[in-house]
């Protein structure tokens, strides 16, 4: 299939950027998103013009680092879908396909469509882990988890901090994530311990790191690729209304 691309170039986070158009022949159904940008960049070494970067690692749908606005959607047109995971059936032959970067003043972009995600490290470093002592590894059935407790954080859990959410959102909020990681921590025992202490530090660092507030249009939760629900949203808001009050 033949296809026409309108992608954002910028060299550096200082630069201005613009969309560029190339053309692209010979592209495969079965190929996936990447591989399609990653034949456009084989062309554009031949002709000695500078490949367009692209943020990517495991190509399996894991890791997160993947993720541009394809046609104005987040990881593209299906759901629970990341952009290493989005095939090329998924466009028709003569296309034109718009890609930029995720955009939100907290994700800069470092370049083209490669973004800086520190934002979320620094989140997940304010309180994302249990910094309790466990010694060694215990027998697994002698605290005792509900199914659907387990079940209920392993799905809040699935975050890969694609930065999806944030980029769905009109106010840039990374509450989904933020709500994702706090809720698959505070519902089993051993995260409730610092329970109190993490919510506040990680949403105090979540304002302090520029994302908007969360205004419940649940845009995020339809782009989210790993289908993580608002209700982790409300479940954060529930641990730091309990923190402030715990805290008094
Ligand atoms: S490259 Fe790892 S999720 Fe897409």
């Amino acid at each position: 299939m033949k296809l026409f691309l309108k992608i954002w170039r910028q060299f550096d986070t200082s630069s201005k950027g613009e969309m560029i158009d190339y053309e692209i022949d010979n592209v495969s159904e079965h190929m996936s998103f990447l591989e399609m940008l990653d034949l456009l960049n084989e062309s554009l070494i031949h002709k000695k013009e500078r490949v367009i970067e692209f943020d990517h690692d495991c190509r399996e749908g894991i890791c997160g680092q993947c993720g541009v606005m394809i046609n104005g959607r987040a990881h593209g047109p299906l759901k629970n879908t990341t952009t290493c995971q989005l095939h090329m059936r998924s466009f028709k032959d003569g296309e034109t396909i718009y890609i930029e970067p995720f955009r939100a003043k907290a994700f800069p972009v470092l370049r083209d469509l490669k973004i800086n995600r520190n934002a979320f490290d620094k989140i997940i470093t304010a309180g994302g882990f249990i910094g309790a002592a466990t010694g060694q590894a215990p027998e697994a059935n002698s605290i005792p988890i509900s199914y659907e407790t387990a079940e209920a954080s392993f799905d809040a859990a699935a975050c890969i901090g694609c930065g999806a959410c944030v980029a769905t959102c009109k106010n840039a909020s990374a509450a989904l994530f933020v709500g994702a990681k706090i809720t698959h921590l505070a519902l089993l025992p051993q995260g409730k311990i610092e329970a109190s202490k993490r919510v506040l530090t990680m949403v105090n660092q979540m304002d302090a790191e520029g994302f908007g507030n969360c205004s419940d249009t649940r845009a995020c939760e339809i782009e989210c690729p790993q289908g993580i629900s608002v209700l982790s949203i409300a479940k954060m808001n529930a641990e730091y209304t309990k923190a402030l009050i715990l805290r008094k």
